[in-house]
Order: C-alpha cells, then sequence, then structure tokens
C-alpha cells in the first residue's frame, strides 16, 4: 500500500492506491435531482436520485450489457449506454430537466479531477478496445451528444467502493472505509494527504480537509507473485482460462465472478478421480466452464441439516445423478473451504486498512452479493478481522444498500454544493 501511494514506486506497485478528488464526506446537507449510472457489476443501472437532506428518493432500471458489448469496442459501449440514459430519460419525462449525473464506474482508473478519470485497465468481466488510457467521462459525454438530445452533464466519477462509502457515512461518522464483494473484490479508505506521494493537486485557496479517499484496487495484489506461496493448482488452471490471466490475483482468490469456478474445478477434479459421485456423466453442465454460480456456494452453505435441499436442488441443476448423501457433505464441504479462503483474504485487507487509520471506532460500509448472500461470510470476517487488528481497536462490518447508486448522487452533490463555494 505505501508503495503505490509514493510518486517513485506507484508505477512498479501491484495495489495502486489511487487518489480519487474526492475530498469531503456527504453532511446531509445535499440536495437535487441527480442522475447515477452504475457501471461494473452483473447489473447497469440507470437511477434518477432525489435528495434532501437525510431523505432519499431513488428510481431506477437495470439494463443488460450483451457479452458482445462488453468484449466490443469502446464506441460500442458508450453508445450502449447513452441509448439507455436516453430511453430513461424520456420514460421518466425529464428532457426538459438539467441533470448532473454521478457515474460509478467501477474499474481502475487514474484520475485527473473529480470528472475525469483515465481508465488504467479492464477488470472482471469487461474487455473494450480503444477506451484504456482514455477519459472515461469525456467518452460518455461525447456518446450522449451524438446519441440523445438530453441536458445531461457528468459531474462525477466514483468507483463503486467509493460509492459506498459516500453513500455510508451520509448516516455514520465512523464510517471511513468502504469495501465491494461482489463481481469484483475492493476497497478505499480515507488518507491523510501528507500520506499521498503521488496526490499533485495542491490548491492553496482550497478549502477541504487535508485528506482524500483512496480506491486501494487491491483485487491486484499478487499480481507480481507474492500470492504464489498460498494459490493452489485451482486458481491457476482459474486464471488461464480468464480473460485476464496474470491480473487480479487476489480479486480471483475472493469475489462472485471466480468463486464457484474454483469450487467447480475442485468438485471435477474429485469426480475424475472418482472420489465424488461414483458414476459421473461427462455430459452433465458440472464438467462445463463458467457453470457452477458462486450464487450456489450461498445456497449450499446455507443447507444445516441432513437433508442437503439446496445442495440437491444445484445438483439436479447441474444434471449430476445418483448422488449419495455422502456426495453432498462433500460438495458443501469443499464449499465452505473456498469460502472461508475468501473471507480469511478479504478480512486480512481489511485488518491492514483499520489497523493503517488506528481509530477507536471504525465502520466498514459493505456492499456487493457476495457479502449479501453468503451465509457465513460477515461471521467469518469479523472473526478473522479480531485476530489480525490491534488490541483495542473497535470494528463494525455493516451492509450498505445501493451504494453505488446513492454514493454517485451524493458525490455528484457534494461537488456542486462545493463548486457554489469556490472564490470565483
Ligand atoms: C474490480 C475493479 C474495481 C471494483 C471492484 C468491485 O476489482 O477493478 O474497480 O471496485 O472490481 O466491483
Amino acid at each position: 500500500m505505501n508503495n503505490g501511494l509514493k510518486g517513485q514506486s506507484h508505477h512498479v506497485a501491484d495495489i495502486k492506491m489511487f487518489p480519487t478528488f474526492v475530498r469531503s464526506l456527504p453532511d446531509g446537507s445535499e440536495n437535487g435531482e441527480f442522475l447515477a449510472l452504475d457501471l461494473g457489476g452483473t447489473n447497469f443501472r440507470v437511477l434518477l436520485v432525489r435528495l434532501q437532506g437525510h431523505e432519499i428518493d431513488i428510481q431506477s432500471k437495470t439494463y443488460l450489457i450483451p457479452q458482445r458489448i462488453m468484449l466490443g469496442t469502446g464506441t460500442q459501449l458508450f453508445d450502449h449506454i447513452a441509448d439507455c440514459i436516453g430511453k430513461f430519460v424520456s420514460e421518466h419525462d425529464l428532457l426538459n430537466h438539467s441533470l448532473p449525473l454521478g457515474f460509478t464506474f467501477s474499474f481502475p482508473c487514474q484520475q485527473e479531477g473529480l470528472a475525469k478519470a483515465r481508465l488504467s485497465k479492464w477488470t472482471k468481466g469487461f474487455r473494450c478496445e480503444g477506451v484504456v488510457g482514455e477519459d472515461i467521462c469525456e467518452l460518455l459525454q461525447e456518446a450522449l451528444k451524438r446519441r440523445t438530445n438530453c441536458k445531461v452533464e457528468i459531474v462525477a466519477v466514483v468507483n463503486d467502493a467509493v460509492g459506498t462509502l459516500m453513500s455510508a457515512a451520509h448516516v455514520d461518522r465512523n464510517c471511513e472505509i468502504g469495501l465491494i464483494l461482489g463481481t469484483g473484490c475492493n476497497a478505499c479508505y480515507m488518507e491523510y494527504l501528507d500520506n499521498v506521494g503521488t496526490w499533485k493537486h495542491d490548491d492553496e485557496k482550497d478549502h477541504h480537509p487535508r485528506q482524500v479517499i483512496i480506491n486501494t484496487e487491491w483485487g491486484a495484489f499478487g499480481d507480481n507473485g507474492c500470492l504464489e506461496f498460498t494459490r493452489t493448482e485451482y486458481d491457476r488452471e482459474l486464471d488461464t482460462f480468464s480473460i485476464n490471466p496474470g491480473k487480479q490475483v487476489m480479486e480471483k482468490m475472493i469475489s462472485g465472478m471466480y468463486m464457484g469456478e474454483i469450487v467447480r474445478l475442485v468438485l471435477e477434479r474429485l469426480a475424475n478421480e472418482g472420489l465424488l459421485f461414483r458414476s459421473v456423466d461427462h455430459e452433465s453442465a458440472l464438467f462445463e466452464r463458467g457453470r457452477f454460480y458462486t450464487k450456489y456456494v450461498s445456497e449450499i452453505e446455507s443447507d444445516t441439516d441432513e437433508f442437503f435441499r439446496h445442495t440437491k436442488q444445484v445438483l439436479d441443476e447441474l444434471q449430476v445423478e445418483n448422488y449419495t448423501t455422502e456426495d453432498c457433505k462433500i460438495v458443501k464441504y469443499v464449499c465452505t473451504l473456498i469460502s472461508a479462503r475468501a473471507a480469511f483474504l478479504a478480512a486480512a485487507g481489511l485488518a491492514t486498512l483499520i489497523n493503517r487509520l488506528n481509530k477507536q471506532d471504525m465502520t466498514i460500509a459493505v456492499d456487493g452479493s457476495l457479502y449479501r448472500f453468503h451465509p457465513r461470510f460477515h461471521n467469518l470476517m469479523c472473526l478473522k478481522i479480531k485476530e489480525l487488528v490491534k488490541p483495542g481497536l473497535k470494528f463494525k462490518l455493516s451492509l450498505s444498500h445501493d451504494g453505488s447508486g446513492k454514493g454517485a448522487a451524493l458525490t455528484a452533490a457534494v461537488s456542486l454544493r462545493l463548486r457554489s463555494l469556490k472564490p470565483l
């Protein structure tokens, strides 16, 4: 983390620790009507957020991003997003409204301003050509001009971890860390500017406290080989067949996009060695890459008795035949090992941040489907963090709802509030 923050070592650091230009947390006085976009998880959403102090009203619509667009060109991606915004705005009768937009873009970006962010690399399932190194706000603003006639101005771009922190800090003053455990895994926190060697934007007259939110991008921890000692053959196989081999090593051991596949690889090997499902049909979906979803892990682990209702349902869905209760036990055991490993790794990262911030009481805002739906993730993480933090430091993991949507709108609102304070 220190390497990422320092000017001299930033370019070789695995954990990039990007400063975000978000310098203030919301204070409850944010007002107005905003659009928000959420891109980077399983769904793409457009939201209309109306803020009035602590009152928030949200209307949203989810759109699909087809895989051909996720792997197509940047122009296709941003045109598609602009089309969805155009539809949303006209469906909500907002064509004549001037709408500030907060964009949650959940990928690593080098920010040059609150609404200027160059994509550093794609992660998760995306690989659109011609976007790396470009300012994604400009690409979106141009697409909006090309494809719609709505009056939308992008005023802030945030990472989903940052959105989650902003949205939770709106109601909890002790919240200074945001964590995402969803399709990907990432964390952000509030850092003192004096520790941020890469910060080059000091303005003598600015009225911000000397702090900034850092988007750690810790999913890339291990990309330099430092996690090799603990990676398994299953991690390596998953990586080889991913769209970004060698990248996002820690994320691939933790997050929802990959966990089900790791379980599948273990089960496949056990089955091939005759240790599981005595008679397996190789036509079963168990032998197909990507067919064992992470939601199955959560479902299987929620079985608490010897009937294995969910486990059986999953095995039926995968067309595994003639399994025994013993098989169900093994399947569940494999799930518990892989999810516990993920929870412990995420806990190690969080404990590092909690120790670094060294505050008496710390709230960590958490969002993402893995954390939300896995029956034991929260408890496993709490146990491990307790083991790893300095004695006396108290912490609370708190589920944050709709952090990306609300957070982007709040960031937009804070920025407009500060804009109006700026000396001319
Ligand atoms: C990936 C992205 C990161 C995002 C995380 C969770 O790690 O690189 O920006 O925050 O996924 O969505």
